[in-house]
């Protein structure tokens, strides 16, 4: 549960709260190169951390995020034109390059030199591991990329999908570090028709008997990881252990690549744009990795041609199928991505957490919502968070084994490099 205030201040990222400045000392994900595919092509609207902003690609392929309202009179750039190393607005002709800088003003006398007074907000942009990012931070703390595994494989090694949740970021990334509901939302009515091939090393069945797996979390200097012990026989556990990376990035349980993650991106305080990552560390994917994907349905939504926005969604209850819900699977919706979506949708934009019952099984929701507020109350003290100038420390990997050892501490130190520890 979450005051009012606390849930506020959780979960707001808009210029000068709290979080948003927390956000905003991070690199942050916001698109796909596809979304600018060469110099000079069309802008692109973007939103981000509640500010609205304009993407484009210079004739020198550089990438330029500005903000969306034109300084002389407030038209949007998202209609201007993407010419000769600038976006010039389409009102009275104002210019302007990826660095915020007024570079040309054909409105005014040439012997003016007003148009050098002239600047407005642009924000650093990289390209890496197949995203674009963005800084929206103060320059001179300028964060470093954090080195996930997924960002360091080549292009081939990895595939990203991109679509919009309508709730806060906070709701999304809750159900990444949710282990328990693994064994509901997800699941066949006959464990035994559970495709196989799901990435879980615990045999559904088994998943099905055990439907209240003992939490443990460790914090670590990146944000924590932490441990899912379900019982699977006499003297046998599976451990699934998650990697809970800040501010907003998950590594989910896996015995084989291909593998990932998801990554939650505040659009504003209601809406999110998540990231889906699935990687090999050794080889490019093949068609068989997403044919088995598909089978096991942990695959990205649908989405509407043109659009970030996935087919199934609110307005058509996720296509919901009663008889598929009453015959075959626990929710009767397709995927798994969709699942996620369609049940944290339905707790509203933010939810109200003073109004929940938290119990055992969510101690990782609790200790992400304690390091997130945290890191916001010390930012508010001057006190840096560690891991935006470390990008280093995001070098883990998530794991799902089993094992006879009950004990985390143990598993951890047992699975050695690359399993829930440092790589
Ligand atoms: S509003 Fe953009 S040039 Fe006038
Ligand atoms: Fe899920």
């Amino acid at each position: 549960m979450l005051s009012k205030e606390d849930n506020e201040f959780a979960c707001r990222v808009g210029p000068g709260t709290p979080m948003g400045e927390l956000f905003r000392r991070f690199w942050l994900p916001a698109m796909l190169p596809d979304e600018l595919p060469h110099a000079d092509c069309p802008p692109v609207r973007l939103r981000l951390l509640g500010e609205d902003l304009v993407a484009f690609r210079d004739s020198n392929n550089k990438i330029g995020v500005v903000e969306a309202h034109c300084p002389h009179r407030g038209a949007s750039l998202y209609f201007g034109r993407n010419e000769e190393c600038g976006i010039r607005c389409v009102y009275h002709g104002w210019k302007f390059d990826v660095d915020g800088n007024c570079v040309d003003m054909p409105s005014e006398p040439p012997e003016s030199n007003f148009k050098d007074k002239i600047h407005i907000t642009a924000y650093p942009t990289a390209v890496h591991g197949g995203l674009i990012w963005v800084y929206m931070g103060p320059e001179h703390l300028r964060a470093e990329l954090p080195q996930l595994e997924w960002t360091q494989v080549p292009e081939s090694h990895r595939s990203v999908s991109k679509w919009y949740q309508e709730t806060n970021y906070l709701q999304g990334y809750e159900g990444d570090i949710d282990s328990s509901h693994a064994s509901f939302l997800h699941t066949y009515l006959d464990p035994a028709a559970s495709p196989s091939n799901d990435g879980s090393a615990i045999d559904p069945k088994q998943k099905a008997l055990d439907k209240a797996p003992k939490i443990v979390v460790n914090d670590t200097d990146y944000g924590f990881r932490y441990g899912a012990r379900r019982t699977i026989g006499e003297g046998t556990y599976n451990w699934r252990v998650t990697q809970a990376l800040l501010p907003t990035y998950s590594l989910i349980p896996f015995i084989r690549f291909p593998a990932g993650g998801r990554a939650w991106i505040p659009v504003d305080d209601n809406r999110t744009m998540t990231f889906y990552i699935s990687y090999h560390p050794d080889r490019p994917l093949i068609d068989q990795d997403l044919a088995m994907r598909r089978t096991g349905r942990a695959f990205p939504p649908e989405l509407i041609p043109g659009t970030f926005i996935p087919k199934r969604n609110m307005t058509n209850d996720y296509l919901l199928d009663r008889e598929v819900q009453r015959t075959t699977t626990y929710t009767g919706i397709w995927g798994v991505n969709d699942q996620d979506r369609a049940i944290q949708e339905s707790m509203g934009p933010i939810y109200d957490r003073g109004k929940e019952h938290l119990g055992t099984s969510d101690l990782a929701i609790i200790t992400a919502r304690k390091r997130l507020l945290n890191l916001a109350r010390e930012l508010q003290q001057g006190i840096e968070p560690f891991p935006a100038s470390h990008g280093d420390v995001y070098r883990v990997r998530a794991m799902d084994v089993n094992t006879p050892v009950d004990n985390f501490d143990a598993v951890i130190a047992s699975h050695g490099s690359g399993l829930g520890a440092k790589m």
